[in-house]
Order: C-alpha cells, then sequence, then structure tokens
C-alpha cells in the first residue's frame, strides 16, 4: 500500500505516462516523482510494446530507464524532443516552476527547452501562490564560489529579495557535486517579487552556471492527490 503523497506522486506520473505516444522521443525527469513516470513508461515499453527514446536528466535517471528497459538516448542524438515530463520542488498559478531540489537543474532545464512540451508531475503540496519558500538553487562552477556567492547576495540585496543567504549544499560532509562536476547554491528567499527579473539576473553573475527557476518552459501541470484523483492544468 502506497502512503498518500507517493500515490499522489503515482497517479500524476501514470496520467502523465498516457500522455506519451508510440516513437516519441521523450525528456525523463528526476526526482522521486519522475521515478514513477520511468517505471510507468518502463511497464508500457514491456508490456504492450511501446517503442520510444529517452532522453534522461541525470545519471540517476539514465540508471533507472535502462533498468526498465527504456532506450536511452542522449540529448545531442536525439536532437529534439516531443515531451519533457519531470517533477517540481514549486509550481505557482501561471506554472512556473523551481527546480532543482534533487540538483539536476541544468540538465533537466537543458532537456525541457529543446522538447515541444514540458509536462509537470506534482503532488498538489508543491502548488504555491508565489514561488520562492522552497529555497531556490543555483547551480555555480567550483572556482571562486564564495566570490560567486558574495555576487549573488549583493544581487539580492540590489532586487530586495528577502531572505538573501545563500548556503552551499552539502552531502556527506563534502560540498555537493552536481553531474556537471559544480557545486549548487541553495538560496533562503522566502518570496520571490518577481521571478522573472530574478532568473535573469542571476545567470548575469560570473561563475553561475544556471539557476532553478522555470519560466515560461512548463506547459501543464499534473496534479495527484493523496486520494488518487487528478488534476491537470494547462
Ligand atoms: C531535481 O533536480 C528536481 O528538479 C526535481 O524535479 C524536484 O526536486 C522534485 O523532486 P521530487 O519529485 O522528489 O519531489
Amino acid at each position: 500500500e502506497l502512503s498518500p503523497i507517493d500515490r499522489a506522486k503515482f497517479v500524476a506520473a501514470k496520467r502523465a505516462a498516457e500522455m506519451v505516444q508510440d516513437g516519441m522521443r521523450v525528456g525523463l525527469g528526476t526526482g522521486s516523482t519522475a521515478a514513477w513516470l520511468v517505471r510507468c513508461l518502463g511497464e508500457m515499453v514491456r508490456d504492450e510494446g511501446l517503442r520510444i527514446k529517452g532522453v534522461p536528466t541525470s545519471t540517476r535517471t539514465a540508471e533507472l530507464a535502462r533498468e526498465v528497459g527504456i532506450e536511452v538516448v542522449s540529448l545531442d542524438q536525439a536532437g529534439w524532443l516531443d515531451i519533457t515530463i519531470d517533477g517540481a520542488d514549486e509550481f505557482d498559478g501561471e506554472l512556473n516552476l523551481i527546480k532543482g531540489g534533487g540538483g539536476a537543474l541544468l540538465q533537466e532545464k537543458i532537456v525541457a527547452t529543446a522538447s515541444d512540451q514540458m509536462v509537470v508531475i506534482a503532488d498538489a503540496g508543491k502548488e504555491v501562490e508565489k514561488l520562492g519558500a522552497f529555497p531556490l538553487p543555483v547551480e555555480v562552477i567550483p572556482f571562486g564560489w564564495q566570490t560567486t556567492r558574495s555576487l549573488i547576495e549583493e544581487t539580492l540585496v540590489a532586487l530586495d529579495v528577502l531572505g538573501r543567504s545563500a548556503a552551499l549544499r552539502m552531502s556527506g560532509g563534502a560540498p555537493y557535486v552536481t553531474d556537471e562536476g559544480n557545486h549548487i547554491l541553495d538560496l533562503h528567499l522566502q518570496r520571490i517579487g518577481n521571478a522573472r527579473q530574478l532568473a535573469l539576473v542571476l545567470n548575469q553573475v560570473p561563475g553561475v552556471v544556471e539557476n532553478g527557476l522555470f519560466i515560461d518552459i512548463c506547459d501543464r501541470v499534473v496534479i495527484g492527490f493523496g486520494d488518487g484523483r487528478v488534476e491537470v492544468r494547462d
């Protein structure tokens, strides 16, 4: 028996899997919700003869996809994708997102942007009025990361964004390292007034590779509830 939260993630993933058609090139997200999707697609490949090419957004997802029998190709092999299905840490009423809680935001943003449509799968608890309660992940290169952090903090002060503390993400006593060999700063902002502006300005700071704000990228959110209901927003 699944817990309500896992049931919510599963039903959202299952509904989104039905949007995948034979022959599609599919971006495969990262995280616990996306893992349900990969398993659903694996079943469809095995039981229904679905033929797809999957482009994973992390080494973790690539491993799982292979394990469940999905053909894995690189983004450059696929060229362009029909659909990307991924989780999110927060989504708002305009379907803008915070992503990167799982550390894979860079590949996730590249893959989502290279897709005809991006579908987010999430449990209902991820919906927010204003983005920012979830700490915003920013991927930075290791060289001079403390200087980069200072510059980011100055930028946040200039933009008058609440919070302003940027914490280096750790993993087992050492700085977390992304698939791309970078670090992650988690910005504790509480509430982001102008997400569009912040997304642009952060990427102007030297040393910043990408940030977890997905603005105008997501086309549809499939929301799962603990009682098994599903709602689609677009
Ligand atoms: C991974 O880097 C993130 O962008 C995930 O999409 C996000 O953290 C959602 O993960 P869960 O599905 O585990 O909540």
